[in-house]
């Protein structure tokens, strides 16, 4: 499949990139159709040559047709991958409860800063106990974790963390709910996790956040108390759906008992426990799934 006559002119621009390459992945996994493709890099990727559908470029290419400057395009604005691993379980739970209040952690994969970082907790793990030394883009990775690489700004937030602020504001088309976030690059390879405290409107049992994230489009809930078993980076990793797990009351609020699995009592405060892989479902998974959406 793959290519048709009827389907988009499609461009993936930085195709050598992490992102681009999932793209490539999830265009085949999901024979996405296409009139033609695109790839794009920039100079210094001039010559490199990239497999496509068991085809190497240019061949791949070959049947590509340029279209012309009548036809209609879509340029589709992805939002940050921390947020949309975040609000897929955030949402529902928001949509059945309303959240006023939301606090984020992250521990986030290296692959989230891209290729040239992606390999650098396991380069440095090898370097740090062979070699006692290591080479870093940023801070060490190995045994080792540290707040976000994103440029900070004069409020003491960083870029990554305002992301999460204004795009959850955004998603949900609510200017007033309060987000705060603080992001933590950790030496994981691919991957988010996210620890997500919710203030919730109405009130929410614990065992009904479960049956409402069990019910939710791509949300795999992972929760089992008895044998200490939540969602990890690994386990999500090159998936679409998200893992929630550590569903729970947060004790500190005012009002929650320190009961558990007591539906009728009222949660104002809760905590999930959120892992989705940033690459595939945070950036190329999720734009292709809106490319389908438009077509
Ligand atoms: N990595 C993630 O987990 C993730 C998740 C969600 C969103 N994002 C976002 O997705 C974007 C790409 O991230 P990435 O992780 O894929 O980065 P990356 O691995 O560093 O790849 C960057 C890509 O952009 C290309 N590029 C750089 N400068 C260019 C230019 N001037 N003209 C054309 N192409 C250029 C590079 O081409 P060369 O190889 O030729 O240099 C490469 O293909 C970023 O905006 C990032 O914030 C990343």
């Amino acid at each position: 499949m793959g290519l048709r006559e009827d389907g988009p002119s499609v461009a993936v621009v930085g195709v050598t990139g992490a992102v681009g390459q999932e793209f490539l992945r999830v265009f085949s996994d999901r024979d996405f159709p296409y009139r033609n493709i695109r790839l794009l890099a920039s100079r210094r990727s001039t010559g490199k040559r990239l497999t496509f559908e068991d085809r190497e470029n240019p061949e791949a290419m070959a049947h590509i047709k340029l279209q012309g400057r009548s036809g209609k395009g879509a340029l589709i604005a992805n939002p940050n991958c921390s947020t949309i691993v975040c609000l897929m379980a955030a949402t529902p739970l928001h949509r059945h409860a309303k959240v006023v209040r939301m606090v984020v952690s992250t521990y986030q994969a290296a692959s989230g800063a891209g290729t040239a970082v992606m390999e650098e907790p396991m380069q440095q793990t090898h370097e740090v106990f062979f070699f006692n030394a290591s080479k870093s883009h940023f801070v060490q990775y190995a045994l080792n974790l540290f707040s976000h690489n994103a440029a900070v700004f004069s409020n003491g937030y960083n870029e990554e963390e305002m992301k999460l602020v204004k795009e959850t504001r955004k998603f949900w088309n609510d200017m007033d709910v309060k987000v705060t976030a603080t992001c933590i690059r950790v030496p994981v390879m691919h991957a988010h996790a996210e620890n997500v405290n919710l203030q919730i409107e109405k009130p929410l049992g614990e065992d009904t956040a479960r049956r409402i994230l069990e019910g939710a489009a791509g949300v795999v809930v992972v929760d089992d108390r008895e044998s200490n078993h939540f969602p990890t980076p690994l386990d999500v990793s090159n998936k679409d759906d998200v893992a929630v797990g550590r569903i729970h009351q947060d004790l500190s609020q005012d009002g929650n008992l320190g009961f558990t699995k007591i539906e009728y009592h009222v949660l104002i405060k809760l905590d999930i426990f959120v892992c989705g892989d940033q690459i595939r479902k945070g950036a190329a998974r999720k734009a292709i799934q809106i490319a389908e959406n438009l077509s």
